[in-house]
C-alpha cells in the first residue's frame, strides 16, 4: 500500500492544521453562538459601494482586469496605497510595496524567504496561530519573549536575556516578529516606548523586524501610536521593518488583497517567492479595490467600523462582568482596538478540555493554548466581539460562564464538571 507519510515533504510532514481554522468548521452549525473566529462584522461591508466600483471596473477595464498582472502589483491600486499610507505618516515609492493574497501569504512568504530549517526568529508569547504555522511549515522555530507586566510589549530583558543565550548557544536567529497594534491573541498594544526599545535592540543587534498590523487602523480609544515602519523611517532610517497590511479588517477580507512594504531588495526577493506560488494576486479584486480608494470612502468605513466594535467590546465585557464567577484570578483584557478579548481563568481550568463542554452548551471560543509555538498556558482563550450580535454576546457569555461555573464546582468537589442544562 502506498505509504504517503514517506512521501511527503519534511516541510509538508511538519505542517500542521490550524486550530482556528478546525474550530470554524465546528461552528459553522447555526445554533453555536461563536466567539473563536476573527470574523468582521458583516454590516460594515460597503456593499453598495463595492457593487459600484466593481460596475466601473466592468465598464471601464473589463479586458484588462479579466487579464494576468504583474507580481509587484497593480499600479493603480499601489498609488492609492501609497496615498493611504501618507495620512498615516509613512512615505513610500511603487518599488516599496507588493501587493499580496492578504497577509497570510506575507505570513508564508517570509519564512519561505528567510528561513532555512532550525533557523529561529523571536515572536511574542502568545502569537497569532497563522504566524506559527506558517514558520512550522518551513521547520522554523520560534524564540517566544512574553509581555512586560504593564502590558505594553516585550519584556526587553527577557527578549535581552533570551536572545543573548540562543546566540551563545550557536542559534541563527533571523528576524522578529511583532503584531503591535492590539495583538491577536491578547488585544495588546504597544507603548511608544516599547516600539522605540524595540527598534533600539533590532539595530543593534542587526534583525529584522516584521510588523503585522491588520488592527492598527481599528482603534476605537486612545490616540494612535506611531508605527515601527513610521519610526524607523523618521529616525535612523535603516529600513529594517517589513510591513504588512490587509483589507480583510478595515474593508472585507473576502477581498483577499493586502500589502507588504518594506525595502526594494526584500520585495522584489518576495516577487520571486510570490511567483512560484500565485504569479499575481487576483487582477479584477486589485482593479476593484482601486476604484474603491479613489472614492474615499474608506475613511468612513473605517471610523464606522470603530464606532461598531468599540460598543460591542463595551457590551462583552458588561456582560463578562455580569455573568462571570467574580474571583481574583478570572480577568480579562479590555483592548482599545482590534476584535479581540483574552480571558484568563483559574489555573486548575484546561481551556483545551473545556471547549467540549462548551460547545456541547452551544458556544465557542478558541483555546489559548493554540497561540503557543512551545509551553502552551492552558487556562486562557480568545474571545471575538466583532461579529456576534448583542444579542448573541449577551446569551453567548452567558452559556460560556455557566460551563467556567460547572468546572469551578467539579474542581471544589473533585466531581466531573457537567453544566445544568440550558434551556436554550
Ligand atoms: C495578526 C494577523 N496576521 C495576519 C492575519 C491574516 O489576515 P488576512 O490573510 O485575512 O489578511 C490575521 C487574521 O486574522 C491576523 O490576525
Amino acid at each position: 500500500m502506498l505509504y504517503l507519510e514517506s512521501l511527503y515533504s519534511k516541510n509538508a510532514n511538519n505542517m500542521k492544521k490550524s486550530v482556528i481554522r478546525e474550530l470554524l468548521k465546528l461552528t459553522q452549525q447555526p445554533e453555536i453562538i461563536s466567539f473563536a473566529g476573527g470574523l468582521p462584522d458583516p454590516d460594515t461591508f460597503p456593499v453598495q459601494d463595492l457593487q459600484a466600483a466593481a460596475d466601473l471596473v466592468f465598464a471601464k477595464q473589463a479586458r484588462s482586469a479579466l487579464q494576468y498582472g504583474t507580481t509587484e502589483g497593480d499600479n493603480e491600486l499601489k498609488a492609492e496605497l501609497i496615498k493611504f499610507e501618507e495620512r498615516q505618516g509613512v512615505r513610500l515609492s511603487p518599488d516599496n510595496m507588493i501587493i499580496v493574497s492578504a497577509s497570510q501569504q506575507a505570513l508564508d512568504m517570509i519564512p519561505k524567504i528567510f528561513l532555512d530549517p532550525g533557523d529561529y526568529i523571536i515572536a511574542e508569547r502568545p502569537t497569532y496561530v497563522g504566524a506559527i504555522q506558517a514558520v512550522q511549515s518551513y521547520q522554523g522555530r520560534m524564540l517566544g519573549v512574553p509581555s512586560s507586566r504593564d502590558g505594553d510589549g516585550f519584556d526587553m530583558e527577557e527578549l535581552e536575556r533570551r536572545y543573548l543565550r540562543a546566540k551563545n548557544e550557536g542559534l541563527s536567529v533571523k528576524y522578529i516578529y511583532v503584531i503591535p497594534d492590539f495583538q491577536n491573541p491578547s488585544g495588546v498594544c504597544w507603548s511608544l516606548a516599547k516600539r522605540k526599545a524595540l527598534l533600539e535592540f533590532a539595530y543593534k543587534h542587526d534583525l529584522l523586524v516584521v510588523e503585522d498590523a491588520p488592527y492598527r487602523e481599528i482603534r476605537f480609544l486612545g490616540t494612535p501610536i506611531p508605527s515601527l515602519y513610521q519610526l524607523d523611517q523618521e529616525g535612523e532610517n535603516r529600513s529594517i521593518i517589513i510591513g504588512m497590511k490587509t483589507f480583510s479588517k478595515i474593508l472585507a477580507p473576502g477581498l483577499r488583497v493586502g500589502w507588504v512594504i518594506a525595502r526594494p531588495e526584500i520585495i522584489q526577493k518576495l516577487v520571486v517567492a510570490k511567483q512560484a506560488v500565485d504569479l499575481c494576486t487576483n487582477v479584477f479584486s486589485q482593479k476593484w479595490l482601486a476604484e474603491y480608494l479613489k472614492t474615499g470612502k474608506i475613511y468612513g468605513v473605517i471610523a464606522h467600523t470603530c464606532e461598531l466594535y468599540r460598543d460591542k467590546r463595551d457590551f462583552m465585557c458588561d456582560m463578562l462582568e455580569k455573568h462571570m464567577p467574580r474571583r481574583s484570578d478570572i480577568t480579562w483584557t479590555k483592548p482599545e482596538g482590534g476584535l479581540f478579548l483574552w480571558l484568563s481563568l483559574p489555573s486548575f481550568i484546561d481551556t483545551d478540555e473545556m471547549i467540549h463542554k462548551a460547545v456541547a452548551e452551544k458556544v465557542a471560543y478558541v483555546v489559548g493554548s493554540a497561540f503557543y509555538f512551545d509551553e502552551p498556558e492552558h487556562n486562557a482563550m480568545r474571545i471575538n466581539f466583532s461579529y456576534s450580535s448583542k444579542v448573541q454576546i449577551e446569551e453567548g457569555v452567558r452559556r460560556l460562564a455557566k460551563v467556567v461555573k460547572a468546572e469551578i464546582v467539579a474542581h471544589e468537589t473533585g466531581r466531573t464538571a457537567v453544566a445544568a442544562p440550558t434551556g436554550v
